[in-house]
């Protein structure tokens, strides 16, 4: 699979989340503070739950069903009750396209 665009990066609001969707993929894309575009699973690992809905707070990005944030750098959730991180994807800036190929998550091992 290659790298699709999701989003004009011109287009990204600072600090919001945005869902995208990739061959039956849910992700959340999201432009932190320092503008640094991040791309994580879009799905609370607590509930079926779009965490693009939820709220930007520095480089998290918290579930607004029952308040886990996970990382947006690791997918881990910093508190509970979301126990299980949620996979962090690449993102490839190409000018003003925001690229993501779901395939390609981070290794954070
Ligand atoms: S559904 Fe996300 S924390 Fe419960």
């Amino acid at each position: 699979m290659t790298a699709t665009r999701v989003a004009a990066l011109s287009a990204l609001e600072p600090d919001s989340a945005i869902r995208v969707e990739i061959d039956g993929v849910a992700i959340a894309v999201v432009l932190d503070s320092n503008g640094v575009v991040h791309a994580i699973g879009d799905t609370c690992t607590h509930g079926d739950i779009s965490l693009a809905d939820g709220f930007v707070e520095g480089e998290t990005l918290e579930c607004w069903a029952h308040g886990s944030a996970f990382s947006l750098c690791t997918g881990k959730p910093l508190n509970l009750p979301a126990y299980e991180p949620v996979p962090v994807y690449e993102v490839v800036i190409d000018g003003d396209d925001v690229l993501i190929d779901p395939a390609v998550t981070k290794d954070l091992s």
